[in-house]
């Protein structure tokens, strides 16, 4: 018997930035990530000093053209919806919205395409969740405002949610307001298009765009429940299931702080306030926030359901001795120094692979907020290779997928509420981290590679079958 519920949500997760391509078209302007080139040329370096990277040039930006999507996207859909998906997360391009600051009335072209997507999903049988904003600050915003670190950043993004939400107000009913918005405190280019080239107090920055963020979240929640009382709209944080290295105290203490640095962002989102450990964070890393009134006041009004991705595990430790023992391009190390794990293995760009983890994380979120989750991003980035018949046989996905679900079922039979799943990358998309299309988490296979050559061809993978069938069986056949 299925552990997952009637009406279970079950589809996938694309983003604009690592999706559409179409740059420059129909008076799209350009976004964080349009600037950067890939991890052979110093992505994670450029990614620093934005305003920097900005007057260079590169051969090549992986997200400019992506996938195509901007010119495939009905091919897509239709590829996505014959998985048998009742929901498609996607976001939306803020550029193309608004491709300047101050603007008063939107870009319609770029509208247009979006009101061709999100009435072919429906009319395929998908319902649209929108992330309003997927990693996608328009460079407009880091040029005049320093991005998130400026308070009219609210108002401009209002602007923008307020567009969506009465525009699609009859097709869409699921929204997250910002994509894993904890991120902001790692990539701080992605997360909130700060560049802290130089900043003496990088922290404050951060924790001051979070606040807006926070806030920016919240007054769309009201915002948009005044539009359509029946939206639910989530927050969402980039998961992550850290265990101590060892049962000594300082071990484990270290492990809570670690988490409540994630903790933090839906804890204000789902609770309504500030928790007192924040405060104590503040004031010990000389942190002093633009906070007023009308800010608290703001964020009392709580998400409807509480969304996050999960990738990977992590392992605390305080032992100086064993840090060297990481993978610097494990998952983990992103939020902390994080140790291998012996008992699990790791994915191809090392990330520990760990279902159990989804169990332990779905139950403490659960615990924490007493709010419906949702799992919206979750996958296995690999190397992928076409036979000469062209097929793809990707057993290790399957494999991914079928023991993470496995999990989310027994979390559910646990107790735990779960509005969906949303896989990432149904499709194969750029590689936010590094720019690569060789990393790819599809069930659709796209004919492009890490330089951009490739005919754009979509082809459909073992797991895709595999998924099909998981769908159709609501989970019972796995
Ligand atoms: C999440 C992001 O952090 O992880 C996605 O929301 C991203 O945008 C995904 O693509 C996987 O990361 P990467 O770096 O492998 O693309």
């Amino acid at each position: 018997m299925s552990n997952f519920p009637k009406n279970f949500l079950w589809g996938g997760a694309t983003a604009a930035n690592q999706y559409e391509g179409g740059f420059d078209e129909d008076g799209k302007t350009l976004s964080v990530m349009d600037i950067l080139p890939d991890e052979a040329h110093g992505r994670k370096q450029a990614m620093k000093h934005p305003l920097e990277t900005m007057k260079k040039k590169y051969d090549f930006y992986p997200n400019r053209v992506s996938i195509d999507g901007y010119h495939h996207w009905e091919e897509d859909l239709e590829l996505l919806a014959g998985m048998g998906f009742n929901i498609y997360r996607m976001s939306v391009s803020w550029p193309r919205i608004f491709p300047k600051a101050n603007m008063d009335k939107p870009n319609e072209d770029g509208l247009k395409f979006y009101d061709k997507v999100i009435k072919k999903a429906n009319e395929l049988g998908m319902q649209v969740l929108i992330t309003i904003d997927h990693f996608d600050t328009p460079m407009w915003a880091v040029e005049e405002f320093n991005g998130w670190a400026d308070r009219r950043m609210i108002d401009e993004y209002l602007k923008l949610a307020k567009v969506l939400f009465t525009r699609y107000k009859d097709q869409v009913k699921y929204w997250i307001t910002f994509n894993e918005i904890n991120m902001l405190l790692h990539y701080p280019l992605f997360g909130a298009g700060l560049d802290l080239t130089g900043d003496p107090n990088p922290k404050q920055t951060q924790y001051q765009a979070a606040h807006y963020q926070l806030v920016a979240s919240a007054k769309a929640v009201t915002m948009g429940h005044k539009i359509n009382p029946n939206f639910m709209i989530g927050s969402m944080i980039a998961g992550i299931c850290n265990y101590a290295y060892t049962p000594y105290p300082q071990d484990v203490l270290q492990k809570q702080k670690v988490m409540r640095e994630s903790y933090f962002f839906p804890d204000v989102q789902a609770r309504g306030y500030y928790p007192r450990y924040a405060k104590k964070f503040f004031e010990d890393n000389n942190i002093k926030l633009d906070i007023t009134d009308d800010d608290l006041e703001a964020l009392k009004d709580t998400v409807d359901y509480v969304s996050f991705s999960y990738y990977s595990s992590g392992v605390i430790t305080t032992d100086k001795r064993l840090l060297g023992n990481t993978a610097s391009s494990n998952f983990a190390s992103t939020f902390s120094d994080s140790v291998i794990n012996p008992y699990l293995k790791a994915s191809d760009w090392g990330w520990i692979i760990d279902p159990v983890g989804l169990r332990i994380t779905m139950n403490d979120m659960y615990d924490r907020y007493q709010k419906p989750l949702m799992v919206v991003e979750n996958g296995l980035g690999a190397i992928d290779h076409v036979t000469d018949d062209g097929k793809i046989h990707d057993d290790y996905r399957i494999k991914y997928h079928k023991e993470h679900l496995e999990q989310m079922g027994l979390a559910i039979r646990d107790g735990v509420e779960c509005l969906g799943y949303t896989m990432w990358g149904p499709i194969d998309l750029v590689s936010v981290s590094t720019g690569e299309m060789s990393k790819r988490y599809g069930f659709i296979y796209v004919d492009r590679d890490n330089d951009g050559n490739g005919t754009n061809k979509r082809l459909k993978k073992d797991s895709y079958y595999w998924y099909k069938k998981a769908v159709e069986s609501n989970g019972d056949d796995l």
